[in-house]
């Protein structure tokens, strides 16, 4: 029997390559060895209480840009989180399990509502839980994530820890991936912050959609110290981060990657970055154009991957709604 892989992620903003090397790079490697479900999480994105129509047309945006990286729907399922109603019902249990004290530990929410105060909903706040339950319903074994999750997975870990021993074996303990290379890409404007959906400067992140000439500008402008040598060194963060971008396209070790830059200048640097990532990215924007130009494609698809994965969320919301005693 194959593992269980299952990840997420949220239909905000745009996908930025911080999303592809820490995450559905990952995914996309591991669908032939695992049984694996990913999910476009829509009501998390709910949280920050996007446009109606601009949720529903990122919802779609993102399928199409998962099977663009390479995701492949005859492997591994692709689903909407709203679709399956079992999310929602899950989480409702496990808030009664879960003590105050760990969400109040989540550093997400704590840096999130400090940035936005008047967004600091509910909704934020319970997220991590909502996380849980997606995980749990698939008797997931591995959660492949950037750095920034591990935490959620942690929680989601003392969930079942917990759940189990007042109710009995119920739920499968998950276990993180993170990607030893790429699992925090820092943003192009500010190398000491991670690279965010959320961010809206104009320099901060590639797109996995952006344009060529976009991909130059941003690269050719990005944050870096006023030395010149070209080695990977994580004291000099800017000039670390563009490195190891450099690495994940090309494949290449850290050696060659600084004999290749040698007496050249971070310039020379940016300009072989740029066409390297847009070369990497140009089959993802061409199969996105193929798929998107086919009118009633990724809906079709959309609608196949929730009957993949609805039957597994039932039984297991099921089972826990039998064991804690409702209905
Ligand atoms: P989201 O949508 O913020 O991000 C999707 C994935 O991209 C990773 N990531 C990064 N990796 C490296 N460098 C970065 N700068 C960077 N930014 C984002 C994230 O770690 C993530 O793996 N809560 C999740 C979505 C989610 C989920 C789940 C994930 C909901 N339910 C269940 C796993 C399992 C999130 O907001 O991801």
């Amino acid at each position: 029997m194959k593992k269980r892989v299952f990840s997420g992620i949220q239909p905000t903003g745009n996908i930025h390559i911080g999303n592809y090397l820490g995450a559905i790079k990952q995914w996309v490697a591991m669908q032939d060895r695992y049984d694996a479900i990913f999910c476009i999480v829509d009501m998390h994105a709910l949280t920050s209480l996007p446009d109606p129509e601009t949720l529903k047309a990122k919802t779609r945006e993102l399928f199409a840009l998962l099977l663009a990286c390479g995701i492949d729907h005859q492997k591994s399922a692709v689903f909407v989180q709203s679709h399956v109603s079992a999310h929602a019902e899950l989480t409702w249990v496990l808030n009664c399990l879960i003590p105050m004290g760990w969400m109040n530990r989540m550093t997400q929410f704590k840096d999130k509502s400090r940035r936005q105060k008047e967004m600091a909903n509910v909704g934020l706040y319970d997220y991590p839980a909502l996380m849980a339950a997606d995980i749990l319903l698939y008797h997931t074994d591995v959660v492949p994530v950037g750095e920034d999750q591990v935490q959620h997975l942690e929680l989601t870990r003392d969930v079942v820890k917990r759940f189990n021993s007042i109710y009995g074996e119920t739920f499968t303990m998950p276990e993180a991936l993170v990607p030893e290379v790429g699992a925090r890409i820092m943003g192009l404007d500010d190398p000491t912050r991670k690279m965010s959906k959320s961010e809206t400067g104009a320099g901060h992140a590639i797109n996995l959609l952006d344009p060529p000439d976009a991909i130059r500008a941003k690269l050719m402008r990005a944050t870096t110290d006023s030395l010149t040598e070209v080695r990977f060194d994580p004291l000099r963060p800017g000039i670390f981060n563009l490195l190891v971008i450099y690495e994940l396209f090309t494949g290449l070790s850290r050696p060659e990657i600084e004999a290749r830059f040698e007496g050249k200048g971070y310039g020379y640097l940016k300009k072989e970055l740029a066409e390297v990532v847009i070369e990497g990215l140009r089959p993802v924007q061409t199969r996105y154009q193929e798929l998107t130009g086919e009118a009633g494609r990724a809906e079709a698809l959309i609608a196949q991957g929730v009957s993949r994965v609805q039957p597994t969320a039932e039984q297991t919301l099921a089972a826990v709604k039998e064991k804690v005693g409702l209905g």
